[in-house]
């Protein structure tokens, strides 16, 4: 055991996704077997300032793997943000003994966890704990996959009523600035287009699409949006307005970030916990775990916070080429 680490602290931060219970129950167990001691900060770095920590054992943990959400909460912190909020973190991280610190979080939390470790040289980790799978360094983020799934299956039901009624269903889905759920239900739903933030939409092709549909009989048409690239309610009416054509929008919103994870994500979020703990273990810090091509993957954190935009081409060529 690397004798500067005695203690590991964890936390969530940012928007909470399926597994990330996974992820804190693979940090726990395996630090404990390594004979480190566990300390858990809830609410995030919201918690960590305002001193929120619990101890951690192997019971904690139990029973949690297959549950959505995460039992030490989560939350956005301003006062994190600032040089004052990191300094302040650190100095309460060494005056409760937490010689390390795991940070489960999206590309905000990872910035956040970056700069403590550049300023500080505070031992800290990150895990990529976000539905947006936007995080570079691994092929998929803890949660994207059943948040994914769950949007799938929800699209799904509304394909079903939009050919019974032969309407236009604008669905807007998670990702402010990432098109990653977007673009995976948009091609596995069969939908006819997408509208994402990483890229410019052209309103009159989409226009041109409808009516060229419409003429060939075709009066059902599926539109996914992600919620960073405009609001499904204002494209609907928009489309209609363009096309006179019946339209009717839904926004699936927080339903995409809850239930039990699928095995992709436990499995991503044990491994990558582990791999912390392991890096902790040989004194190896500032970094970012991922899997890529299912290898475990270490990347510099500085590096992991770029942004990463995962086969969107690909995809759009796609479903314009299917629709
Ligand atoms: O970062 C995850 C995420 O679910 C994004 O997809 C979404 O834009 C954002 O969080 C929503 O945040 P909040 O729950 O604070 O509204």
């Amino acid at each position: 055991m690397n004798s500067k680490i005695k203690t590991i602290g964890v936390l969530c931060s940012g928007g909470d996704g399926p597994g990330m219970n996974a992820a804190i129950r693979a940090v726990v167990r395996c630090a404990l077997s390594k004979k480190f001691e566990v300390r858990g900060f809830l609410r995030g770095y919201a918690g960590l300032l305002n001193e929120e920590i619990i101890e951690l054992n192997h019971r904690s943990v139990s029973g949690i793997i297959g549950h959505g959400g995460t039992i030490l909460k989560t939350a956005r912190s301003q006062e994190f943000r600032t040089p004052e909020g990191k300094k302040k973190a650190v100095e309460i991280l060494k005056k409760h003994g937490v010689d390390a610190l795991v940070v489960l979080g999206g590309d905000g939390s990872y910035r956040g966890a970056n700069e403590v470790f550049r300023q500080y040289g505070y031992p800290i980790i990150g895990l990529p704990g976000t539905i947006d799978n936007d995080i570079f360094g691994t092929d998929q983020t803890i949660g994207c996959h059943t948040a994914v799934h769950t949007a799938l299956e929800a699209i799904d039901k509304i394909r079903d009523t939009a050919q019974s009624m032969e309407r236009i269903f604008v669905i807007e889905v998670m990702g402010n600035k990432s098109g990653y759920i977007a673009s995976q239900v948009a091609l596995g739903s069969g939908a006819e287009e997408m509208i994402i933030p990483e890229r410019t939409f052209d309103f009159e092709a989409l226009y041109r699409d409808i009516k060229e549909g419409s003429k060939k009989g075709k009066l059902s048409f599926m539109i996914v949006v992600a919620e960073g690239a405009g609001k499904a309610e204002e494209i609907s009416a928009k489309v209609t307005e363009m096309t006179g054509l019946e339209s009717r929008y839904v926004v699936l919103g927080h339903v995409q970030r809850g239930g039990s994870p699928l095995a992709p994500d436990r499995i991503l979020a044990t491994r990558v916990g582990v791999a912390a703990v392991e890096l902790l273990e040989k004194g190896i810090y500032g970094k970012a775990v991922g899997v890529l091509q299912d290898e475990i993957h270490i990347i510099d954190l500085k590096n992991a916070v770029q942004r990463d935009i995962k086969h969107i081409d690909e995809y759009s060529r796609l479903i314009r080429m299917l629709a």
